[in-house]
C-alpha cells in the first residue's frame, strides 16, 4: 500500500488561484483596450445547490473585475419566455458570456435552452457548436468547465496523462461525455486511453482497478472504495452528494463519489472534497468569459 501523507492531496483551491491571475491579466489587457467583460448568469427556481453554485461564481466575478448579473426567474417560467431572454442576452453587446444554471425545472428542456445561447457567449461550452468543436479537437471553442478544470488539475500537477488509462464514471453531458472527449485528444494534456463507465456497465470495479487515473462524476455519494482503486492511481472526485448526518447542525451534509478517507491511503494522489474539483469549474468559466470577451474585440490572447 502507498505510503500516507498529507501531501497526496490535489490542492484544487491553489491550482484555481493561478489559474485566476492567469485570467487577471488577460481582463487587465481588455480594460486596457476599454472593455470590461460581462457575465450573465440565470437561475430557474429556487434549488438550494445552484443558489450556492451561482452565488459563488458572482462572487469570483467581482473579485476578478468581471460584471456579473444574476436573473432569477420562477419555477414556473415558460420556456419560451427564457428562451426570449436568452435571445436579448445574446443581442447584447456588454454580455459576452451567458451561464444557465442547471439542473432546470423539467418542464423546461434544457437541450433548447442550452441551443439558443449563442455559441460565442456559451461560455459553459454546453452549446452543439462548442460540443462538436470538443470532439473534433478544434480549439476556437469552449471546452465545459468541469472538464477542462479536471484536465487543468492533471496537467499542473504534472500528472501524465499521454497513454495513461484513464477511467471516467458517469456519461452526463456536462462532465462525463465532454471529459472522455477531451482526455481521449491528441493533444497535450490529453493522448489517454480513456474508458467511460455508467449505470449499465458490467464489472465496473474491474475497470476502476485498471486506472491509473479514476475519475468519479456520476453522483452516487461514496460510490468508490478503496479495493476499486489500484496502489498509487491518481483520483479526482467530481461528485457533490448531499446525505443524512444526525450530527450536522441541518441533518445533512455534502460527500463526493469517493470514500475519501478510505481511497486517500490507496491512492497516489487525490483531489479533496470540497477544494478539488469545485474551484477548478469557477476558474474554467471566468477564464472563458475573458476569452469570450476577447473574441468579441478581436484580440488574440492565446
Ligand atoms: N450545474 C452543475 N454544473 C454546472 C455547470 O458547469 N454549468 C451550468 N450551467 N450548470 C451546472
Amino acid at each position: 500500500m502507498t505510503t500516507v501523507t498529507a501531501d497526496n492531496l490535489i490542492d484544487g483551491r491553489a491550482i484555481a488561484e493561478e489559474i485566476h491571475q492567469e485570467t487577471r491579466q488577460i481582463i487587465t489587457r481588455l480594460y486596457d483596450n476599454g472593455l470590461q467583460p460581462g457575465l450573465a448568469f440565470i437561475r430557474v427556481g429556487e434549488d438550494p445547490a445552484s443558489k450556492v453554485y451561482v452565488g459563488m461564481k458572482e462572487k469570483t466575478c467581482t473579485r476578478l473585475g468581471i460584471r456579473s448579473r444574476t436573473e432569477v426567474l420562477p419555477e414556473a417560467t415558460e420556456q419560451k419566455d427564457l428562451l426570449r431572454r436568452i435571445a436579448e442576452l445574446n443581442a447584447d453587446p456588454t454580455v459576452h458570456g451567458i451561464l444557465v444554471q442547471a439542473p432546470l425545472p423539467a418542464h423546461i428542456d434544457s437541450a433548447a435552452v442550452f441551443n439558443t445561447i449563442s455559441p460565442g457567449k456559451d461560455v459553459d461550452g454546453f452549446h452543439p457548436v462548442n460540443m462538436g468543436k470538443l470532439l473534433l479537437g478544434d480549439p476556437s471553442g469552449f471546452v465545459p468547465c468541469t472538464p477542462a478544470g479536471v484536465q487543468q488539475l492533471l496537467l499542473r500537477t504534472g500528472i501524465a496523462t499521454a497513454g495513461a488509462e484513464v477511467v471516467v464514471l458517469g456519461r452526463g453531458n456536462i462532465v462525463g461525455k465532454p471529459l472522455a472527449a477531451l482526455l481521449l485528444q491528441k493533444a497535450r494534456g490529453a493522448d489517454a486511453t480513456v474508458t467511460l463507465c455508467h449505470s449499465r456497465t458490467r464489472h465496473i470495479a474491474e475497470h476502476c482497478r485498471r486506472a491509473d487515473i479514476l475519475v468519479a462524476a456520476m453522483g452516487v455519494a461514496h460510490f468508490v472504495k478503496a479495493d476499486m482503486v489500484k496502489p498509487g492511481a491518481i483520483v479526482i472526485d467530481v461528485g457533490v452528494n448531499r446525505v443524512a448526518d444526525a450530527a450536522a447542525p441541518n441533518g445533512s451534509k455534502l460527500v463526493g463519489d469517493v470514500d475519501f478517507d478510505a481511497v486517500r491511503l490507496v491512492a497516489g494522489r487525490i483531489t479533496p472534497n470540497p477544494g478539488g474539483v469545485g474551484p477548478m469549474t469557477i476558474a474554467m468559466l471566468l477564464s472563458n468569459t475573458a476569452r469570450a470577451a476577447a473574441q468579441a474585440l478581436g484580440i488574440k490572447i492565446d
